[in-house]
């Protein structure tokens, strides 16, 4: 196997070679070192956008370009690929960027800080065909502008053209493609980042280095960089592992490797349960979509992570990989264990997610209750599934997140309506069984009785949505 031990990548067209620069430094502050100050710290912690680049993978035909956030990716997760900074938007003739001049003649720019983070944002959206304003909106929820107020910055984003990629980037892709899958092993300053390029190979770095981080999107390990001021010895990173990423859909359901990234997963996701889709699309804005893994949304093991209450109402398997070709899988409802506790053993990983097909006939509803729709942490985050057969409760299954100290599989609620008739008095009975699933605490993100309140109101508002009755307004809609 060809390991290769320097970091090679492409900035704004031009190929590059990094060698001596520590593994854990930014890609944000790589880049403003060596002179692309265009791309600015808002947050360093992924909340603001104003570091976008876009990050572009070879593929066959080209590059599949991402807007990133560069603050929270360390240099070596650039390694085989491509980026772009504001600076590198003019084309061949010195022309700016119709993203560039429609956010300066429309008045989309007043400080001026966010703007290069929109425009990367915006320049990103150019290289779609299809835009409407939930996709224009979906692009730009990462990023956030303190003083000109969102109109023009709308505005700008509708009026961008199309703008395929130019033809000169296919080989630029194809003198990445062969680094993009290779093994590396770079050492720089005291720490080393180490990517295999099979699982059996990060199972070997896993039991040779039992200290190393184990790096996926970094959407959650790179705030230990930049906020804990952490510097790993040794990252061992799975982005370069195929198998990881792959997302197979078969009539029993769906495989999503720990690896692939939520923008990838979504396509599936919206086949399989599309509300579990729409609770994806909350997590974070489109620049942590582009990297985050659900894999590493488990291997978190947050209580308040947004895709557990949801894997959980879907009775998913959580799959591990141990060395010598071990596999085991677990419901995800017993995955994580405690507060940042999970099963997985010291020499295992986290493979893949099974999510069985819902039956044709269950309902399945998701709800994050948080202080806003885009970019924020979920206060209480549930998922139910339910059949009704004849008037009676025939499956449920209930996922909670924020409502303890991990999320929990609501038994007692389960309990409550299973064999009943789907009424407002079974409803009413489950509301109090739930409180015997939950225990939630105060804090930043809402009190105890908050908590508690929001559960209750949850239950009763899956009776709303699924009395055929009842017209609802979905607030999320309005
Ligand atoms: C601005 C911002 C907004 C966010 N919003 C949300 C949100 O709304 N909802 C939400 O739930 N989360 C949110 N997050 C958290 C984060 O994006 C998610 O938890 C994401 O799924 C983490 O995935 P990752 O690949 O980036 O994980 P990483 O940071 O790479 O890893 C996270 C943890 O999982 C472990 N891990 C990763 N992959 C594996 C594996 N295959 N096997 C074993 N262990 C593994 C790592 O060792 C680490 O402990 C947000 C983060 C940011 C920065
Ligand atoms: S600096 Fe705010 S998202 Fe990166
Ligand atoms: S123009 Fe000042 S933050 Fe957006």
């Amino acid at each position: 196997m060809h390991v290769r031990h320097d970091i090679r990548l492409a900035v704004n067209g031009r190929p590059d070679s990094v060698s001596g620069v520590a593994p854990h430094t930014t890609l944000l502050n790589w880049l403003r070192a060596g002179g692309l100050t265009s791309v600015k710290e808002g947050c360093a912690e992924g909340d603001c956008g104003a570091c976008t680049v876009m990050v572009g993978t070879p593929t066959p035909g080209g590059f599949d370009w991402r807007a990133s956030c560069s603050c929270i990716l360390v240099v070596p997760q650039a390694d085989g690929r491509a980026v772009i900074t504001a600076e590198g938007l003019r084309s061949a003739d010195g022309a700016h960027h119709p993203a560039q001049t429609l956010m300066a003649e429309g008045g989309g720019t007043q400080c001026g800080y966010c703007t290069p983070g929109f425009v990367m944002a915006l320049a990103n959206l150019a290289r779609r065909p299809e835009r409407d304003d939930e996709t224009i909106l979906d692009a730009i929820s990462g990023n956030l502008c303190r003083c000109t107020g969102y109109r023009p910055i709308l505005d700008a984003a509708r009026a961008l053209p199309h703008l395929p990629a130019p033809s000169t980037e296919q080989g630029l892709a194809a003198d990445l493609a062969a680094s993009s899958r290779e093994a590396l092993d770079y050492e720089a300053g005291g720490g080393r980042f180490v990517a295999p390029d099979d699982l059996e190979g990060a199972l070997g770095a896993r039991a040779a280095h039992p200290k190393a981080w184990i790096l996926a999107g970094g959407t959650d390990l790179g705030l230990r960089i930049t906020k804990g001021h952490e510097v790993p010895k040794t990252i061992i990173w799975l982005g370069r592992i195929a198998s990881l990423r792959a997302i197979a859909e078969t009539p029993a359901g769906l495989s999503i490797g720990a690896g692939a990234s939520y923008e990838d997963a979504l396509p599936f996701l919206d086949r399989l349960a599309p509300e579990f889709a729409a609770l994806v699309r909350r997590i974070g804005g489109a620049q942590i979509r582009s990297v985050g893994t659900m894999g590493g949304n488990l291997g978190n093991a947050s209580p308040i992570g947004d895709s557990m209450p949801a894997l959980i109402a879907l009775s998913a398997e959580v799959e591990l990989a141990g060395p010598r070709g071990r596999r085991r899988r677990v419901p995800a409802a017993d995955f994580i264990t405690g507060y940042r506790k999970t099963v997985l053993a010291d020499d295992e990983l986290i493979a893949a997610i099974h999510i069985p097909r819902p039956h044709p006939e269950a309902i399945f509803h998701a709800y994050k209750v948080a202080r806003r729709i885009d970019q924020d942490i979920s206060a209480v985050c549930a998922a139910f599934r339910l059949r009704v057969e004849k008037g009676r409760v025939v499956e449920a299954v209930s996922g909670w997140g924020g409502v303890a100290a991990r999320p929990v599989r609501a038994h007692a609620w389960e309990a409550a309506v299973m064999g009943k008739p789907w009424s407002p008095a079974t409803v009413e009975a489950a509301v109090t069984a739930l409180a015997g699933d939950v225990s939630p605490i105060s804090d930043f993100r809402g009190s105890k009785d908050y908590r508690g309140a929001v559960c209750a109101g949850l239950v009763r508002r899956l009776w709303h949505d699924t009395a055929r009755d009842v017209s609802v307004a979905r607030l999320e809609g309005l």
